[in-house]
């Protein structure tokens, strides 16, 4: 697969997936109007799309229909995108700036902003198993997909990673316990997004671990990398404000071990992760996203 070929599958998941999240969000034309317009413009202001380009790719590289992937694609978006809402919150990391524009809380008022983020995580779940596609899916397939989302953004998926990062700040943690967080915090999410993509493709088990395993260390690295833009990256690319980890007293892989030593180790998550592509036919796609994620600025 060539650079130019990745960029195009790439564009056109995300292409999909923008068209598809528009259509979930339901219209505004009602009372509670302004819920949907925050809702709308959180998830619409922008974002890499990577988890929904995990389940997309996942699912087709185990043989399924993307079509029947969409919903669970937007579906873990929502998700993500409420957690974005609560993070920026005063209460959280109290950040003003989000996909380029001001954050939820700053346009729409801080009680507006968190109910936004509540809608997007009841209709992450609506979209998931209230979908057209779910007899061809499957009901089981469905039923695992979705359980794994649940699992993976609550309190010991992601909101457990975000409560032990706010009950860190001003401490000094150690590197099992900053690996956890991490992992919770963001790892969760990125592999729920690849075992979805395989389970709503009836994968079996082996596929299933394997997306597990890739994902568990492009996760883990994506935060890395995270960390790394806060002190090296660029507001206007990324989006977000930089120096806030620092600002706000976060442990980081930066902070613990430095820029050297966290680059090097999103260099080994990152081969360690295409290793664990070899049951995949076709893996060409992931295999050079995991590397473009780990040389992302933004
Ligand atoms: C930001 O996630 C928060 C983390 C979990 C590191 P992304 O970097 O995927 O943010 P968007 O979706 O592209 O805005
Ligand atoms: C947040 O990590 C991860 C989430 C679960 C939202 P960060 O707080 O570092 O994410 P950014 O840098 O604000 O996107
Ligand atoms: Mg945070
Ligand atoms: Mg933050
Ligand atoms: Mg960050």
């Amino acid at each position: 697969m060539t650079v130019n070929e990745f960029n195009e599958r790439l564009d056109n998941y995300g292409k999909i997936v923008n068209d598809a999240l528009l259509k979930y969000i339901p219209s505004n034309d009602v009372r509670q109007k302004q819920v949907f317009e925050a809702m709308r413009y959180s998830v619409m202001a922008g974002g890499k799309r990577i988890r929904p380009v995990l389940v997309l790719e996942f699912c087709r590289v185990c043989g399924g229909d993307i079509e029947n992937a969409l919903p669970f694609a937007c579906a873990i978006e929502f998700v993500h995108t409420y957690s974005l809402i609560h993070d920026d919150l005063p209460c959280m990391d109290n950040a003003e700036l989000r996909r380029g524009k001001p954050s939820c809380h700053i346009k729409f008022g801080e009680a507006t902003a968190l109910l936004a983020g509540d809608a997007l995580l009841s209709l992450a779940f609506e979209t998931a198993l209230c979908n057209n596609n779910i007899d061809k899916i499957g009901y089981y397939n469905v039923i695992r997909a979705t359980g794994e989302l649940a699992k993976a953004s609550g309190a010991e998926g992601m909101v457990g990673g975000q409560v032990i990062d706010l009950d860190s700040v001003g401490k000094q943690i150690d590197l099992d316990t900053l690996e956890d967080m991490h992992k919770k915090k963001t790892g969760a999410m990125i592999i729920a997004a690849a075992k979805m993509g395989c389970m709503v493709a009836g994968a079996d088990g082996q596929k299933i671990n394997a997306a597990g395993e890739y994902a568990k260390r492009i996760g883990l690295a994506f935060q890395i990398v995270d960390d790394l833009l806060d002190t090296q990256g660029d507001t206007s690319t990324l989006g977000k404000p930089t120096g806030s980890d620092d600002v706000n007293n976060k442990n980081t892989y930066v902070s613990l071990l430095g820029i050297q030593k966290s680059k090097e180790m999103v260099e080994k998550l990152t081969d360690e992760a295409i290793d664990f592509l070899k049951v995949f036919d076709d893996n060409t796609f992931l295999a050079m996203l995991a590397e473009k994620l780990a040389k992302r600025d933004r």
